[in-house]
């Protein structure tokens, strides 16, 4: 039996509410091929302001879909903020959180992340939680460490039923938009060893970091990696659905 995939795409400030609109009118086509595939789950995260068609478009064609960020109190004097409620009334399933430019642009810590992800479990949301080292910390040899301390902050204070529905993505720094991906085998084992880490076998583990059709065979054919966190190539219909497409052969 093949494995499921899934393919997550993250527009990160792409797509304006005209242009999401524009992307379902293409993505339907696009899908056509794959629907009803019971081993590819697609799910789309959009900017906050692209929510409402996005949500139109997720619902007509049965994938899921969120938002990359939430803040986690649920009201109040947070300016700029947006918080679980407000993301609840679009019937978000999914909120990225953690991710490395949050972390390294924003300045997200490891505990702010933490609480943001027990917050998105606590509404019934599931969190996308991303993690992944710098080159810097690759090339000093300091990948698992960083990677443990990040992991164990967001899931220490779980359940282990939480920590089994937290999908986790594992993005090495050094691999997101650079076009440089990380080889089958460092994606497969940091997927393994975070595996081991989180003591769930089943838990769910994508890889992100320069994803498109050309790679996505071998990376999504490794054990430990269970889909795909696509960047750049989730732009476009096309160049999204390819990659499972490429999978499949
Ligand atoms: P990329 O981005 O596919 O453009 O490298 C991946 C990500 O940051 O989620």
């Amino acid at each position: 039996m093949s494995k499921k995939i899934y393919l997550y795409g993250n527009w990160k400030m792409n797509n304006t509410y005209s242009e999401t609109e524009k992307f379902f009118e293409e993505f339907e086509g696009a899908y056509a091929p794959f629907k009803g595939d019971a081993n590819l789950e697609v799910g789309i995260f959009a900017p906050f302001t692209s929510l409402w068609p996005l949500s139109q478009g997720a619902k007509k064609n049965g994938i899921v879909f969120g938002a990359q960020n939430v803040y986690y109190e649920p009201k109040g004097a947070f300016t700029g903020e947006i918080s679980i409620p407000m993301l609840k009334e679009y019937d978000v399933t999914h909120i990225i959180l953690g991710h490395s430019e949050r972390r390294h642009i924003f300045g997200e810590s490891d505990e702010l992340i933490a609480k943001k992800v027990k917050a998105v479990l606590d509404a019934g949301i599931i969190p996308v939680f991303c993690y992944g080292e710098t080159l810097e910390e690759r090339e000093t040899g300091n990948t698992f460490t960083v990677m443990e301390r990040q992991v164990r902050a967001a899931i220490d204070g779980l359940t282990p039923a939480e920590v089994k529905k937290v999908i986790y993505a594992y993005e090495p720094v050094w691999a997101i938009g650079t076009g440089k991906t990380a080889t089958p085998d460092q994606a497969e084992e940091v997927c393994g060893w975070s595996r081991k880490l989180i003591g769930q076998p089943e838990a769910v583990i994508l890889y992100g970091g320069s994803v498109k059709g050309s790679n996505a065979k071998e990376l999504l054919s490794m054990k430990d990696i269970d889909g795909a966190l696509v960047g750049g190539a989730s732009l476009k219909p096309g160049s999204f659905l390819e990659i499972y497409g490429a999978y499949k052969g």
